[in-house]
């Protein structure tokens, strides 16, 4: 009988805990201590202001207008973000990436009553300042620490304090990927892992090696192009980088990452056979990378004398996990750098087809969870990067 009621209370109880696992807010991650606390700006020179970007642009004008154009400085406004964010039950720590600076957050983080640090201590903070928050990852974000402009170059005359670093991609790494070696979460790459897949993909151990090899991860090279310009109105010209960060949200972008070809491969007297190849050319990490929500779709279509559609097959490349109760990486079907992706597409030759089509479009997220996390996007979600169609001669 107490051995019955035993086991039924500890039936009860998993129940509990899946069913709590379930409900619970999301958290996939660990935040590191190099995320947990936010940027301390007191020792901001006065010649910063409010640190808003505005006062950077005064003298770096070309900076700020580019800056404006990005995704970076709509961390906190974008609209998909909001929405996620809110879906997730506002958690306090999604802000440390996307508005990390002391005084972008409404309150301080005295300290963490988790391991996993998600549950902060939270107090309110004097010097909120929300339009400093509304600037996401404003220049702040990058360049200051410890009352100092961190850069690369060195030999500028600044009336601001710099401190050189050795490498630009070291700013990067701060957000750009997450540990997930935690309870509950059976992953082979970090969920949000851009500079885990770069250091994976050069064969080298995730992990230990990631702040060796900072200087080899080429960040700024691709996403910050260089062009010979002056940092201020009537200055020296220099190697400067374009303050640009194009990713997922721009057409080009992502068609720069793809090399695309289909052909048709063979006929005989029953089939005639087509061959799609895609191949991450542009990319040192993984495409998509990001988020786990973006993705390709892959249309291979025959098409009958009339138009009519005879033969169809759907691709997707993508990442694809169970989140609850327990996180497990289903597949990671994604393109590795330089590595070439095949697909057959066979259509009989009895169906007297008039011509075949691909299609190739880039998804932000999906429409069923845009619909889950009630997101209303203005812009649209996903688009085409690659369409190519075949005639055939019957
Ligand atoms: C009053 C004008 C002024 C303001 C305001 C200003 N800067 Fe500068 N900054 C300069 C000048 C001048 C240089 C040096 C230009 C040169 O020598 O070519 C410079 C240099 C730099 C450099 C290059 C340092 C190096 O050696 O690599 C960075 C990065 C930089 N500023 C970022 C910022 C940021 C971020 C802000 C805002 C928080 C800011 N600046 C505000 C005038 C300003
Ligand atoms: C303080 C954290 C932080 C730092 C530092 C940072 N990023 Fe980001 N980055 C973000 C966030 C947050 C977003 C997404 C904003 C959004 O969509 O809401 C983003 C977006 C991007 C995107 C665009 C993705 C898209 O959706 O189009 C690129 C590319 C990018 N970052 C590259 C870089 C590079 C390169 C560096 C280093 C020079 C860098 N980031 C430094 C937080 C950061
Ligand atoms: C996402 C991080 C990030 C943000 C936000 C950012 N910068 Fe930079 N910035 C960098 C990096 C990285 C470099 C060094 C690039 C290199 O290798 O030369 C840099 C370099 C510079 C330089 C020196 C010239 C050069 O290109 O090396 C100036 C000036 C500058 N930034 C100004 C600004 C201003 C002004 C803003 C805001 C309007 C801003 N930055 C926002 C990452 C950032
Ligand atoms: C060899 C060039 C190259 C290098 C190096 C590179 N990227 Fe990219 N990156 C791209 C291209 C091309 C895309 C567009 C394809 C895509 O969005 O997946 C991209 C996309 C992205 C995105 C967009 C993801 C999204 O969700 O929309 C982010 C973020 C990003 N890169 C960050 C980084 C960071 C951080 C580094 C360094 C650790 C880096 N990249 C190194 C070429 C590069
Ligand atoms: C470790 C830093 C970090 C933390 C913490 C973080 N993010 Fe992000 N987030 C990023 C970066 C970097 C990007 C851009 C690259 C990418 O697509 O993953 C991003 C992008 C996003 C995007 C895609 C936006 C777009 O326009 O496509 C959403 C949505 C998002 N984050 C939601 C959240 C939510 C919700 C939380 C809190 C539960 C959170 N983030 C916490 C770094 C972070």
């Amino acid at each position: 009988m107490v051995k019955r009621l035993a086991i039924i209370l500890s039936l009860v109880l998993i129940a509990a805990y899946l069913i709590w696992r379930s409900f619970r807010p999301m958290n996939v991650f660990i935040i590191e201590d190099k995320i947990a606390w936010p940027i301390d700006t007191s020792k901001a020179p006065a010649l910063f202001g409010k640190l808003n970007a505005k006062t950077c642009g005064n003298c770096h004008k070309k900076f700020y207008q580019e800056w404006k154009t990005t995704i970076h400085s709509k961390a906190w406004t974008d609209p998909y973000f909001k929405a996620d964010m809110k879906f997730d039950g506002n958690q306090f720590v999604c802000r440390l990436c996307h508005t990390p600076l002391d005084q972008q957050l409404p309150s301080k983080v005295l300290g963490y009553r988790d391991k996993n640090k998600w549950d902060p201590i939270l107090t309110p903070n004097p010097n909120f300042n929300p339009k400093l928050q509304h600037e996401g990852v404003t220049c702040a974000v990058c360049h200051l620490r410890n009352g100092k402009i961190l850069g690369v170059l060195g030999n500028t005359n600044a009336p601001h304090p710099v401190k050189i670093i050795d490498s630009p991609n070291q700013i990067c790494v701060r957000c750009h990927v997450s540990k997930n070696e935690k309870f509950g979460v059976f992953s082979k790459l970090p969920i949000c892992g851009t500079v885990a897949e770069i250091t994976k993909s050069k064969k080298t151990k995730i992990g230990e090696s990631i702040f060796l090899n900072v200087k080899s991860l080429g960040c700024v090279n691709c996403h910050m192009p260089l062009e010979k310009r002056p940092l201020v109105e009537g200055g020296p010209i220099r190697n400067a980088r374009r303050h640009l960060w194009r990713g997922g949200h721009d057409p080009n972008m992502v068609k720069k990452a793809i090399t695309v070809t289909f052909n048709q491969t063979e006929k005989t007297n029953k089939n005639y056979t087509f061959k799609l190849s895609i191949v991450n050319s542009g990319a040192a990490h993984y495409v998509p990378t990001g988020t786990p929500d973006r993705h390709f779709t892959i249309k291979l279509l025959a098409y009958g004398k009339f138009g009519k559609v005879i033969k169809q097959k759907l691709e997707i490349i993508k990442r694809n996990f169970i989140w609850r109760p327990f996180i497990f990486e289903l597949s990671d079907t994604r393109l590795r750098p330089g590595l070439p992706r095949n697909y057959i597409f066979q259509v009989s030759v009895d169906e007297k087809p008039a011509k075949v089509e691909v299609i190739i479009r880039y998804h932000l997220l999906d429409e069923k969870r845009r619909r889950r996390i009630n997101y209303k996007n203005v812009d649209p979600i996903s688009y085409e990067v690659f369409r190519k169609e075949i005639k055939l001669l019957n």
